[in-house]
């Protein structure tokens, strides 16, 4: 069968390493690709946003199945084209991806449905938002309602950071349309987990649970990015947290969209925090995580796709999970992430990749004249299995230092707040 992947990043490499293996697949496309893509899929040069003519080409190519990777063809509304169509797509339609297309829309989904998740108040007039901020003080956390790419949420320590950034969402309008809209939230301390299951309707498969690493500077510090690194299964996660995330958060979710009749057949994803009162949701997305799918899939032993289409179809499936680690080392362009710099050569891939236990999923790459140049803002995936989590983290860092190109950045401590979790 056809298989088409949408989107060209890290995350989509990963999926198409892994739809290839199954012995179910003829050929694998993917719209946009990478250097990385680009050797084991045919690229299609459509973006992904242009949902009609994404799903006219898989209408013309004969494409059996499509897996969605980003969220802005689910916001606006890919699911929606292909089933028009009557082609087969994994991903929720866009009233359901109005889950993370508006935080607005899922803060007040989550209180409708007593989900436990941050206090917090929606604001569309910037001097309300400054009053509440007067009154109630720091720290607090800032949301652009709509979609912005990870920059969307600030962290303020202080009233006046607070201050400032309602007025950079909402009256000097740096992310557009998405800041005019505001959620302020209250800041919750602990642990970030992220939990993704496979969602048709109520039924629902965990996958193997993950870490980020979000912020660009090791020890958490700097500014919030796409995210840094992921490794997977985390021990934040443990079996009663995990009893507790599926009962108050994801049953509770999928029997809340059942009620208000949406239809929800795709990837949830749970932005958690773990705190002292117990798992807390930080943020739903309706997709994999980029980085955390790179990771996650090189843990599934199944043939993911089989899996999929048969959950998709409506039958009960088990994910096998590798026992082994699986850890990711992004590898960003200086300038990540305000002025990421392009079009520089990157070395040592080859090298890298022949490290043991290693896979480099490409993000932000392309080829010119027939050398990776960089074209974008994360570059690299470095991944690592490891019969332990310090294996997999020293065999992904060794690869790491084979890698160079101008002004390369990555954290070094991707993994470590797990460690103290383990004997
Ligand atoms: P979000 O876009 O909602 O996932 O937020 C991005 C990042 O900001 C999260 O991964 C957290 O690190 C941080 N964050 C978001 N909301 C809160 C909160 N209520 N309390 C503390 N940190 C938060
Ligand atoms: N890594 C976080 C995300 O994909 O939103």
């Amino acid at each position: 069968m056809k298989v088409l992947i949408v989107g060209n990043g890290g995350r989509e490499h990963a999926l198409v390493w892994k739809v290839s293996q199954s012995p179910l697949v003829s050929k694998v496309y993917c719209t946009g690709g990478n250097a990385g893509i680009s050797r084991i899929a045919e690229v299609v040069d459509i973006s992904p946003t242009d949902v009609n003519a994404v799903a006219e080409f898989a209408e013309r190519e004969g494409i059996d199945f499509t897996i969605v990777g980003p969220e802005a063809p689910l916001v606006a509304g890919i699911v929606d084209a292909f089933e028009k169509r009557g082609l087969k797509i994994f991903g929720p339609s866009r009233e359901a991806a109005r889950l993370e297309g508006s935080k607005a829309f899922a803060k007040e989904f989550m209180r409708r449905h007593s989900i436990p998740t941050a206090e917090y108040r929606v604001f569309e007039d910037p001097e309300e938002a400054r009053r509440f901020i007067k009154e109630v003080g720091a720290p607090l956390v800032v949301k652009a309602d709509g979609l912005a790419a990870g920059k969307g949420s600030v962290v303020c320590q202080t009233k006046e950071e607070a201050l400032r950034t309602v007025d950079r969402f909402m009256r000097e309008g740096v992310l557009g349309d998405a800041g005019r809209k505001v959620v302020i939230e209250e800041f919750l301390e602990g642990e970030e987990a992220s939990y993704i299951v496979m969602v048709n309707g109520t039924n629902y498969v965990p996958l193997p649970t993950s870490q980020d690493h979000k912020r660009l500077l090791d020890g958490d510090r700097g500014p919030n990015t796409g995210g840094m690194g992921a490794y997977s299964p985390t021990p934040v996660i443990n079996e009663e947290t995990e009893r507790r995330i599926k009962e108050e958060i994801v049953e509770r979710t999928l029997k809340g969209l059942e009620m208000e009749g949406i239809y929800f057949r795709g990837f949830l994803y749970v932005g958690l925090m773990i705190t002292g009162d117990g798992p807390k949701v930080l943020e739903f997305n309706v997709r994999l995580g980029d980085p955390e799918a790179q990771p996650i899939l090189m843990r599934i032993k199944n043939d993911f796709l089989e899996a999929l289409i048969r959950f998709y179809e409506g039958e009960e499936v088990t994910l096998e999970e590798d026992k082994r680690w699986a850890l990711d080392v992004v590898i960003a362009s200086k300038g990540y992430p305000e002025n990421p710099q392009k079009g520089l050569e990157v070395h040592g891939l080859e090298e890298a990749e022949k490290e043991e236990g290693v896979i480099i999923f490409h993000a932000g790459t392309t080829l010119k004249d027939g050398k990776v140049v960089t074209n974008g803002g994360r570059i690299l995936n470095v991944c690592a299995y490891g019969d332990t989590l310090k294996e997999a983290k020293e065999r992904a860092y060794r690869a790491v230092s084979k890698i160079h190109f101008e002004g390369m950045h990555f954290r070094k401590d991707i993994g470590d707040k797990a460690f103290k979790y383990l004997p």
